[in-house]
């Protein structure tokens, strides 16, 4: 499996931290904040990484990653997204990296504490999503599931994005598994109202083809682009790297 990074985007919500350099490689306690999906990456085996960017800063992750040898990536590419249209958009760029192998996608302003390395393994086709329970699930792509029979896993019956009434508490993390089809089912989605091209519509089609399979991070997670979650990602890193807030 190949590793993709998303860390494209203007980040306006962090304004003004993101004038100068751009939003992933601002700190995350004592590393810029991508090195913690290159790390979880790495974690699995996963050591072949596409970084994809964008915006007027994406020369400063030359200077901070140069070849990715120091932090032990075998092979690192980075690819320039134009626009800043979506998320689908930024991974339709990773086609020819991919070369028809499955995926696995985070995006670059999410951190987390688990091993994917068993789910790296088991991963056969189609997509595998990660959820999460949050207090604000209004901010993120929420599933909506089935009533729960006894006994049996719940079924995800779709997938909203941002909706302002959520119909559960929790949050589609921003670390996909996909098959190669990943690229075609790109090449069928239209831009949203926000006009970008969401993941939330590539997930929900391979959920009307039965193909996508769901688990719950059991473990720390959130991502980092607003002010409130880049410091309670800083906040996090640095009490589990022995920093004492007190
Ligand atoms: O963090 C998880 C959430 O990420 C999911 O629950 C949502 O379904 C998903 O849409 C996304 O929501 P956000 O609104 O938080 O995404 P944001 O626009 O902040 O983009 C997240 C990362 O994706 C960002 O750090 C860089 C990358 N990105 C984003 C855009 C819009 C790109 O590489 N290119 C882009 O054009």
């Amino acid at each position: 499996m190949k590793g993709i990074i998303l860390a494209g985007g203007l980040a306006t919500r962090l304004y003004p931290l993101t004038h100068a350099t751009n939003k992933h490689l601002l700190p995350v306690y004592d590393q810029p904040m991508i090195y913690y999906p290159i790390k979880t990456l790495l974690k699995a085996g996963i050591d072949e990484i596409l970084i994809v960017t964008g915006g007027p800063h994406a020369g400063d992750f030359i200077r901070v990653l140069k070849d990715g040898k120091d932090l032990g990536i075998k092979h690192l590419e980075y690819t320039y997204q134009e626009k800043a249209g979506g998320i689908a958009d930024a991974l339709s760029l990773a086609k020819d990296f991919a070369d028809n192998e499955p995926v696995a996608v985070i995006l670059g302003d999410n951190t987390t504490d688990i091993d994917i390395k068993p789910y790296v393994e088991s991963f056969k086709d189609g997509a595998m999503i990660f959820l999460k329970k949050v207090a604000d699930p209004q901010r993120f792509g929420v599933p909506v599931f089935t009533k729960p029979r006894k006994g049996a896993k719940k079924k995800i019956t779709k997938i909203e994005e941002k909706p302002k009434e959520p119909q559960s508490d929790y949050a589609v993390t921003g670390l996909y598994f996909y098959d190669n089809e990943i690229f075609d089912i790109i090449k069928t989605i239209k831009p949203s109202d926000r006009g970008q091209l969401e993941i939330t519509d590539v997930n929900n089609i391979y959920l009307k083809k039965d193909k996508l399979n769901w688990t719950e991070i059991d473990g720390f997670w959130t991502d980092a682009g607003t002010p409130a979650s880049l410091f309670k990602a800083n906040a996090y890193w640095s009490i589990r790297k022995g920093v004492n807030l007190e």
